[in-house]
């Protein structure tokens, strides 16, 4: 029998029309069929979604679910619990597992898994080399036959540059991007934070903003020669923006994503600890790559959010063990757990009036599916167009809420903003109509 369910008295989000109107929708057998004024349907559920945003489900082209081989930082099924939580309907994992998701039979362990445990759709993301040792390309065709929708050896620059010019023709043969993870080792090696005047007070050893600049100005060269498409993951610094924007301008096929705290925290937070004590100096939970940048970097990363030289918001949800963020920061990995706070922590900008409501939703949805093309993979997703999957999420953008890290479902309690009281948050996601999150992320 058809499952009806008709979502009523919410102000619907179409990214296609930019605005926010009082729609209903009727979700039909797990897709959207009927999206109009005056829904009237018989014996259909009914979600009241009265003072709230629908809004397509959020697609996150940059998560680490660590599955296989780490899962005791995370794994399919916590990872995409997390994702679930924080609005996330679609989420892209990376290859910097244990194995390197490298060769085929990796990515179609990961699908299976994903098939049988996890809470929302994940699309992986084939390794550019063997191991991710920037040597020898992995073997790209098969990775592309599996499944896969990018290449990246995240985690890790492609470092040889005719080893990524390499991987640029080949993933264009294929019809995919390669996301780079932009550091110059030779400019960033031992850095453990962002090079700056916090950095020099604290005497640890920093990342200049030209590394990152190097590496993003050497791409979009290589992407120009080659005419493939390259993605910038986590574009942090107010150089490589302006040499992706110049980059566009020139027709060359160059994307881009920032992540929630790339767009909202600065260095000073590695100092000073989100509630601005001495008791979270040297805070290893805003240890992260690329690193936590200044005032004037996150002012570039809003900026070029808002003018659409970056074209979506990416997680980089990278969680880690308890152990190993509670240590010295030198020791420390990098990396924070961000899928359950990344709506609330963007919402700065909307409350702060940076950006539009209509802008960040457009960015952590369709925005991103554009980026990479995943139409072609998962028809319809970051849309509420008729036929799409119903992946949806309502949405209080005025809620205030507290961020309690020991109860995120993520295994990864690594986030510099626990005790944070954020404004904006997820109230409930669906995927194919099912509801996937569980309401009790709201504390407070
Ligand atoms: C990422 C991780 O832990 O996988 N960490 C991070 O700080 N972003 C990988 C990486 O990009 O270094």
């Amino acid at each position: 029998m058809t499952e009806r369910i008709v979502i009523l008295g919410g102000g619907i989000f179409g990214p296609a029309t930019g605005k926010s109107e009082l729609l209903g929708v009727l979700l039909e057998d797990g897709r959207i069929s009927a999206v109009a004024k005056d829904i009237v349907v018989d014996g259909a559920r009914e979600i009241d979604a009265k003072g709230l945003i629908v809004a397509p489900g959020f697609v996150d082209l940059h998560t680490h679910l660590r599955e296989p081989g780490l899962e005791y930082k995370e794994d399919i099924a916590s990872g995409t619990r997390a994702a679930a939580r924080g609005g996330f309907t679609t989420v892209c994992a990376m290859p910097n597992t244990e194995p390197a998701m490298d060769n085929a039979s990796i990515v179609e362990h990961v699908r299976r898994e994903a098939d049988a445990r996890a809470a929302v759709r994940v699309l992986p993301i084939g390794a550019v080399s063997k191991g991710r040792k920037g040597t020898d390309l992995a073997e790209m065709g098969d990775l592309a036959a599996a499944g896969c929708v990018a290449f990246s050896d995240d985690g890790a620059p492609v470092y040889d540059a005719t080893l990524m010019r390499r991987a640029l023709e080949y993933a264009n043969g294929l019809g995919l991007a390669i996301i780079d993870h932009c550091e110059d080792p030779s400019l960033a090696h031992d850095a453990v934070m962002h090079e700056g005047w916090v950095s020099t007070r604290l005497g640890l050893r920093g990342a200049p903003s030209a590394a990152e600049g190097a590496a993003v100005a050497r791409d979009i060269a290589l992407a120009e020669a080659t005419g493939a498409h390259v993605h910038i993951a986590h574009v942090s610094t107010r150089g490589a923006i302006e040499a992706i924007r110049a980059g566009k301008a020139r027709g060359v096929r160059v994307t881009a994503e920032v992540t929630p705290h790339h767009l909202t925290l600065t260095d000073e937070l590695v100092a000073f600890g989100a509630h601005g004590g001495w008791d979270l100096m040297y805070d290893t939970n805003a240890k992260v790559n690329p690193p936590l940048r200044s005032a004037d970097d996150v002012e570039a990363c809003v900026a070029g959010l808002a003018d659409g030289t970056i074209d979506c918001i990416a997680t980089d949800h990278a969680p880690h063990a308890v152990i190993e963020k509670l240590c010295e920061f030198d020791d420390a990995a990098f990396g924070i757990s961000g899928l359950e706070t990344a709506f609330g922590l963007c919402m700065r900008l909307v409350h702060e009036q940076k950006i539009s409501l209509e802008t960040l939703i457009e960015r952590l949805t369709i925005g991103p599916v554009r980026a990479l093309g995943l139409d072609r993979f998962a028809p319809g997703i970051g849309t509420l167009d008729v036929g799409a999957p119903a992946d949806f999420v309502l949405l209080d953008p005025d809620a205030e809420w507290v961020v309690d890290a020991a109860s995120f479902a993520s295994k990864g309690k690594n986030t510099p903003i626990d005790g944070v009281a954020l404004k904006g948050a997820v109230v409930a996601t669906y995927v194919g109509g099912v509801r996937v999150d569980r309401a009790e992320v709201l504390v407070g």
